[in-house]
């Protein structure tokens, strides 16, 4: 399998300035933060970096540490945009802004999917704050949005609003995703498109468990079973785990085996806009029609 590079560009509120050291400099709008980053392992092209306030790490590789702020940064948030999506960028414990703006050419390569699709109806698990959700109702998509913490689907239905899509054909659901996965397959439920974004760990609303390595498989298997001859796209993407894009995507071309269409795999990146160099964020696999 050969292996593709989606890289996200910058666009107005969003960009990668700069990286090296260890660490990357980001402006979301108006402010810019520095962030640890284990894989910009060469020199930063400056060595002055100015930012409103930096993520400086605990100990722990996987946690902890807090944010430095050097001047005021609103915090309950300020609203970006991207396409005709608004929401809401905050500096979060979990040393993210609340959104993963890696993720942008992957709502684009999905609108792209359903370019010709009629109504078509697509599921996002583990839909976090609900950019992706949004990018697609935005193209006339009915959608499931589906995600374990209420206060992060309530953060995605604060987005909806901001974005004029209050009244979407969004169905928002606080629930486990395998759970939820595996009874709309019993129910013998279809999808147009399906995209998943799992953690490495997580826990569903009462209590499941979701170890990545341990469930993933299980995971696509039904979302296989959701997906038919007629469906356009299954976008999966992988953070922060030993595991290969080769592999996830070799996972998914069994899965797919008996559908028409492509499996394709490989990394996620952000081009650097000091000096255009692809900063990896993620592995992802995907499969269309
Ligand atoms: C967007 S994913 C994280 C992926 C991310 N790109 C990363 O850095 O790992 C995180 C979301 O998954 C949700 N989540 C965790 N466990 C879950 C489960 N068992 N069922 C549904 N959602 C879950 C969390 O509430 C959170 O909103």
């Amino acid at each position: 399998m050969q292996l593709t590079t989606l890289i996200g560009e910058p666009w107005r509120d969003y960009a990668l300035l700069d990286s090296g050291h260890g660490r990357k400099l980001e402006r979301y709008g108006r402010h810019r933060f520095v962030r640890p980053e284990g894989q910009a392992l060469w020199s930063p092209a400056s060595d002055d970096w100015q930012a409103d306030a930096e993520f400086v790490p605990g100990s722990d590789e996987e946690g902890g540490g807090q944010w430095k702020f050097a001047r005021s940064v609103p915090r309950d948030g300020w609203e970006l945009g991207w396409q005709d999506v608004r929401f809401i960028a905050q500096t979060t414990p979990f040393r993210h802004l609340g959104f993963f703006p890696d993720m942008a050419p992957v709502w684009a390569w999905m609108q792209g999917q359903l370019s010709d699709a009629t109504a078509p109806e697509c599921l996002n698990l583990f839909g976090y704050t609900g950019v992706g959700t949004l990018a697609l109702a935005s193209h006339g998509a009915r959608m499931v949005h589906v995600d374990a913490s209420k206060k992060s689907v309530e953060g995605a239905r604060a987005n909806a609003r901001l974005s004029g899509l209050a009244e979407a054909p969004v169905r928002w659901l606080v629930e486990d995703a395998a759970k939820f996965a595996g009874r709309e397959v019993r129910r013998g439920r279809r999808y147009d498109g399906i995209l998943l974004d799992p953690p490495k760990y997580g826990r569903g609303p009462t209590g499941e468990v979701w170890r990545l390595e341990e469930h993933l498989p299980a995971l696509i298997a039904d979302c296989r079973r959701l997906l038919d001859a007629e469906s356009r796209f299954l976008f999966l993407t992988v953070y922060a785990v030993r595991m290969s894009a080769l592999a996830i995507g070799e996972m998914l071309r069994q899965a797919f085996a008996d559908l028409p269409g492509t499996v394709e795999a490989g990394e996620l990146a952000v081009r650097e806009e000091a000096r255009g160099l692809a900063l990896p964020t993620a592995i992802f696999a995907r499969w269309s029609r």
